[in-house]
């Protein structure tokens, strides 16, 4: 970076029209015991030599704190690979952050978690692959998880913290949406993620393994708006719809350098976590320059930052500052610019094909999937 460093947070907002990141999301290591097809780590996965050593975390937890962030989502990976993990979550509540452990469970202990309770942890996301063990098995490659789950989420409960299920929604559990919903419930969550696949990384290579039907998506939208209008008071739902379905795109991130900012295992930090497929986009690293200085100055996250970068349809659009254009990296990946229209809205030249391709490889039979590693 070549600007001068030395604005303070308030200088560096009104000069920029910018405020501070809302949440961070911590990605501690790319290691994890599960191989999702699906995983939205990159392709060229950092091996574990390269992570931010314990200070250089703590460190990043000072500066989040400092810089505004108000949200911690300790991520991976899975981030309880790390056995320094109380010792980060230790400076990330003195330095004030709510904070959230984004967890698969397989690996956690009773003794372990309620350590992290009274260090002050402050919220638990636990993933399930889905309610039947099978094909939670068949999905994550990895035997056993679903018992370990379902007692990782009744310790959330006995040591009184709040619990969001996040479930990854794709052809082999859709047709569970129902069952999935009734689990959430059962085991006490307050909050569940159904997120359908985004294809990036991992879920962009194994697509036609994982792209349910159109028919299929419809439904699964329909039984969990009966369930969000039955469950009120019960169960919070956040549903992340299928982008090739869709008419209008998504705000990814809630806008590209708006409120949120994610730091990789080995320090780079990114307005998201695909972004390094993008041309001409400059990541900087925690390790050389403060995080507060990159959020507000760092070239990537000025690059598509606002409106003034885009081109039409989206520049003279009525919702260019609701859903910021959609996703740069999928108008990448679908367009071959990053610049363009997100393909996911109807406005875009590619909307169509887009839509085509999803529903070609949805009636052929899925191809094995391609399961993440590292290396
Ligand atoms: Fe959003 Fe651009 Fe589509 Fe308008 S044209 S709805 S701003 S993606
Ligand atoms: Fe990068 Fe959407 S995944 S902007």
């Amino acid at each position: 970076m070549s600007e001068d460093m030395t604005l303070s947070t308030a200088q560096n907002k009104q000069e920029n029209g910018t405020g501070a990141p809302m949440g961070m999301l911590a990605e501690l290591t790319y290691r994890c015991p599960l191989q999702c097809p699906y995983c939205s780590n990159p392709l060229d996965i950092n091996r574990a030599d390269t992570e931010l050593t314990t200070a250089e975390w703590q460190t990043v937890m000072r500066q989040a704190g400092e810089c505004g962030v108000l949200q911690l989502h300790l991520s991976g990976g899975e981030p309880c690979v790390r056995p320094d993990l109380e010792e980060i979550l230790q400076s990330a509540v003195e330095a004030g952050l709510y904070t959230n452990l984004i967890t698969s469970g397989v690996t956690l202990t009773r003794e372990r978690l309620e350590g992290l309770v009274k260090i002050g942890l402050d919220h638990v996301q636990l993933s399930i692959q889905d309610v039947d063990p099978n094909t939670a098995k068949l999905i994550s490659n990895y035997k056993g998880g679903a018992e370990k789950k379902r007692e990782v989420a009744r310790w959330v409960k006995e040591l009184g913290l709040p619990l969001t299920l996040n479930v990854v929604i794709h052809r082999h559990n859709i047709e569970n949406t129902s069952e999935i919903i009734d689990y959430a419930v059962d085991i006490g969550a307050g909050r569940i993620e159904l997120a359908h696949v985004q294809y990036y990384a991992w879920a962009l290579k194994n697509r036609a393994a994982l792209i349910p039907s159109r028919e299929q998506f419809y439904q699964s939208v329909k039984v969990s708006n009966e369930a969000k209008e039955r469950l009120k008071g019960i169960l919070v739902f956040d549903v992340v719809a299928h982008d090739q379905y869709a008419i209008r795109p998504k705000a990814c991130m809630g806008g590209w350098g708006r409120s949120l900012l994610t730091v990789s295992p080995s320090g780079k930090v990114m307005p998201c976590q695909e972004c390094e497929t993008i041309p001409g986009l400059e990541v900087d690293n925690v390790r050389d320059t403060p995080l507060e200085d990159i959020w507000f100055k760092g070239q990537a996250f000025q690059m598509f930052r606002g409106t003034s970068w885009m081109k039409e349809p989206c520049k003279s659009c009525d919702r260019r500052e609701i859903d910021w254009g959609g996703c740069r990296c999928q108008a990448l990946a679908v367009t071959g610019d990053a610049a363009a229209t997100d393909p996911a809205c109807h406005l875009s030249p590619y909307h169509d094909e887009f839509a085509a391709t999803a529903e070609h490889e949805a009636a052929e039979e899925p191809p094995p999937f391609v399961y993440r590693r590292l290396g």
